[in-house]
């Protein structure tokens, strides 16, 4: 028999027991924005109009990790581009919840939803200095196709990552 410990509160009916991957939809923005306020504090992070074309696009997959207590602790924005490639839009984990295996889970998430529309080629940008991000996409399969000089406001380059599925 499972027996949860004393000291531990269950969590209100309907609540996860653990951080979970849910669906991400518009009533969702506030949060989203704040949290990619926090993920992106170089400058490169959305302003609420961009989030909102985003997530009430239908051909968006939007994803979240939430807390035990409905906290949101990592989102991710996939687009399905009129070229029909998948297109990782954003990807974001709170800075004290990183390296926990939420952005794997969050790709997982977005990867299958690109594969169920028929999707076979899924696309992203990353900074050339973001070694922890492309090493995550390496890890996924991701392989760098072609630098992109400037291709960020601050000026940064990126690289365009491409998997094949
Ligand atoms: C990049 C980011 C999304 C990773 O999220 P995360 O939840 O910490 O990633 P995961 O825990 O799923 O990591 C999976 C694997 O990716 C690699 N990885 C992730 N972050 C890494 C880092 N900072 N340094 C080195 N490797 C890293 C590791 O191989 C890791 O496996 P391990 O922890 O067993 O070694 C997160 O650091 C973040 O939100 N950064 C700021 C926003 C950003 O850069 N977004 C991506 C823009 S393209």
């Amino acid at each position: 028999m499972w027996l949860r410990r004393k000291d531990k509160p269950e969590p209100p009916f309907g609540m996860p027991l653990e951080p979970v991957v849910k669906p991400m939809g518009y009533s969702d923005i506030n949060e989203c924005w704040r949290l990619d306020q926090r993920c992106f504090s170089d400058g490169e992070a959305y302003d609420r109009e961009t989030l909102r074309y985003l997530l009430s696009h239908n051909k968006s997959f939007c994803y979240k990790v939430i807390s035990t207590s409905n906290e949101m602790l990592a989102f991710i924005i996939g687009m399905i581009e009129p070229d029909d490639t998948g297109h990782v839009v954003a990807l974001g984990v709170a800075p004290e919840q990183r390296r926990k295996g939420f952005a794997m889970q969050l790709m997982d998430a977005v990867e299958s939803s690109f594969l169920k529309s028929g999707i076979t080629t899924v696309r992203l940008e990353v900074r050339t200095s973001n070694d922890g991000a492309q090493r995550l996409y390496a890890k996924l399969g991701y392989g760098i196709i072609r630098r992109m000089p400037h291709y960020y406001t601050s000026g940064d380059d990126g690289y365009l990552m491409v998997k094949y599925f």
